[in-house]
Order: C-alpha cells, then sequence, then structure tokens
C-alpha cells in the first residue's frame, strides 16, 4: 500500500444485491476514489449478526459476501487497486471492539439514532448489547485502518460521529495515535424507488438491481410509477419528482434526448411507452458494461474466495499492527 496516500475505509453488510441506488449513492464515487486513495472495503458480515440470531439468518453469509463482492467487481471496484475484504476473517477487530467499548456509555450509544431505526423497522423491542454495540464495531473497522475519510450516506453519519469521539478519547487517555477520521457524505444523495414513494430499498422491493437483467429492467421500467395526475399522454405533465425523469437524468448518457423528452412531457406531446421505451434502453446501455464485466467472474466462486481472501489477509496486517500499537500505548504489551 502507498503510504503517501490518504485512506478511506467503508463498505457494505453482505445482506442482498446491490442496486442503482447504491450505484448512484456510493459506488460510482468508490470507483473514482480509487485512484486517489488507499481504499478498504470492507464485506461487514459481523455487523449482519446484531440481527440475525440463527442458523437460518448466518448460514447465507459466505454466499452473501461472493455476491456482494461480484457487485463490487462489476461496477469496477478493482482488488489491484483497493482492498476487498471480509471483516470475520479480521478477528483482531472483535480485540479493538472489546477496547473501544470501554471508551463510550452505554447512554451515548443509546443515543445513535439508526439504533432506534433499526428497532422500529425490525420490530425489536430490546436491543441485544451487539446491537448498541453496532457503531463501536464500525469504530473498530475504520480505525484499526487508521482511516482519514469514510464515504457513506447520511444515515450513518452519526456512526462516523461516534469513530470520532472514540478516536479523540483514545488519544487522549493514551497516546495520540488514531487520525481522526472525516465522513465523507456523497453527492449522489439517494434515489427514488419505481414505485416513486420512498427511496430504492430491497425491503420495499422497488429496486432495479445491478444484476438485473435486460428483460427484467424492462419489465420493471413498464411497471415504474410515474405522474399520477397525467390521464392521457396530450395532458401536460410534471417532471419534478417524477421518478422516470429522475432516472433519465441520472443514467440517460443521451442528453439531448433527456431534454427533448422533458420538453415534449411538460406540453403534453409524448407518451408514457415513449419516455419508458427510450428510458429501459438508456438503463440497458447503461448497464451493459457492468454485465459485461460480472460475467467475467460470475460462477467463479474461486476466483471470488481468493480475492476475498487476499484482501482480508491484507487487512489483518493493519489490524494486527494497529492492536498491537493499541496494547503497546496502553501499556498492556510491553
Ligand atoms: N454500517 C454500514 C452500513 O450498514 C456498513 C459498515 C460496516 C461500514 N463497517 C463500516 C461502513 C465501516 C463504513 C465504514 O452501511
Amino acid at each position: 500500500m502507498n503510504t503517501n496516500k490518504k485512506r478511506i475505509l467503508t463498505g457494505d453488510r453482505p445482506t442482498g444485491p446491490l442496486h442503482l441506488g447504491h450505484y448512484v449513492g456510493t459506488l460510482k464515487n468508490r470507483v473514482r476514489l480509487q485512484d486517489e486513495y488507499d481504499c478498504f472495503f470492507i464485506i461487514a458480515d459481523l455487523h449482519t449478526l446484531t440481527t440475525a440470531s440463527n442458523l437460518e439468518k448466518t448460514s447465507g453469509l459466505n454466499d452473501r459476501a461472493r455476491a456482494l463482492v461480484l457487485d463490487y467487481l462489476s461496477v469496477g471496484i478493482d482488488p489491484e487497486k483497493s482492498v476487498i475484504y471480509q471483516q470475520s476473517r479480521v478477528p483482531e477487530v472483535t480485540y479493538l471492539t472489546t477496547i473501544f467499548s470501554n471508551l463510550v456509555t452505554v447512554p451515548r450509544a443509546q443515543r445513535v439514532p439508526t439504533l432506534k431505526d433499526v428497532m422500529h423497522d425490525l420490530d425489536i423491542e430490546a436491543p441485544s448489547v451487539g446491537l448498541l454495540n453496532y457503531p463501536i464495531l464500525q469504530a473498530a473497522d475504520i480505525l484499526m485502518v487508521k482511516a482519514n475519510l469514510v464515504p457513506v450516506g447520511k444515515d450513518q453519519e452519526s456512526h462516523v460521529e461516534v469513530t470520532r469521539e472514540v478516536a479523540r478519547d483514545f488519544n487522549r487517555g493514551f497516546k495520540e495515535i488514531f487520525p481522526i477520521p472525516e465522513a465523507m457524505i456523497g453527492e449522489g444523495g439517494t434515489l427514488i424507488g419505481t414505485d416513486g414513494q420512498a427511496k430504492m430499498s430491497k425491503s420495499i422491493g422497488n429496486c432495479i438491481y445491478l444484476s438485473d437483467d435486460e428483460e427484467t429492467v424492462n419489465k420493471k421500467v413498464k411497471g415504474i410509477y410515474t405522474d399520477p395526475t397525467r390521464l392521457k399522454p396530450t395532458d401536460p405533465g410534471h417532471i419534478e419528482g417524477n421518478p422516470v425523469f429522475i432516472y433519465h437524468d441520472a443514467f440517460n448518457d443521451n442528453l439531448a434526448e433527456v431534454a427533448d423528452l422533458k420538453d415534449r412531457y411538460q406540453k403534453g406531446q409524448v407518451g408514457d411507452v415513449e419516455v419508458k421505451t427510450k428510458l429501459a434502453l438508456a438503463l440497458n446501455r447503461f448497464l451493459a458494461p457492468i454485465r459485461e464485466k460480472r460475467a467475467q467472474f460470475e460462477g467463479k466462486n474461486d476466483l471470488i474466495n481468493q480475492i476475498i481472501e487476499d484482501g482480508s489477509v491484507k487487512a489483518r496486517l493493519e489490524a494486527q499492527k494497529t492492536l498491537d500499537e493499541v496494547l503497546t500505548v496502553m501499556g498492556i504489551r510491553e
């Protein structure tokens, strides 16, 4: 790793396939950042344990980890440039979590807003200690590689804030060894779902996945919610907040076509069929290179396992180095 470059750590829990919302919100940015920074991309499987306490939920983790890596590779995250690793293969992170958990009070952990959100969404009455510890495990992910920047969505900002507090408190209490990491909130924001009601989200089922084939995309595009006030093609339509045009803006590389469609839509001179047919074509154009890349790795579990293994060895070296340093400055290791 080039030590002159600043470090980045970010990643995902392996909970399911990535979609266009992930692309806009973070993946596009990650691909770009790879050249400028030392990037670590974590497959945060230990984090999924915070809401999975039986075999049915845990047994598919390796498959989902490989699927996530395949999604990464398909968009151009490059294991030659960046480290892609699986959290559970770096056990030092749990040791660091144990140490850091002493720097965070229970009320502080309870105030992290994602805790209430998860409890609400999953109907959890009382959080487990593991769930309460979620942001501290994340702090250990980030601090174990001494990351400077953490590109995340707005929803994860509070976890980076906990990380900054942990780093500061550690530095103050023992020795200044951690950089204070900064959250890097993506400019892409969130992408509206095909239902037009909420952001694209697996649990709602309003997603177009990076792994969807052409036919699936065509079908999903036909079903996209548009302007409900527009009953006939001759009615003037609304562009703002209309998912069809949000997707055109985000993915259609033919800017003149988008401008023309918008113009005619507002004047009531174009039907939904044309707008959607052109959108499906644009999305498939956008997805074509992603599908091509995916095809190079798809079904090659050994190759993907190797990528995960190689990345995890690299991440583990960093974690061991940091843990040694932590124990030394704490006076535990002599
Ligand atoms: N909690 C993050 C999410 O759900 C995933 C994650 C785990 C992460 N460790 C991280 C993100 C470290 C950034 C940095 O999206």
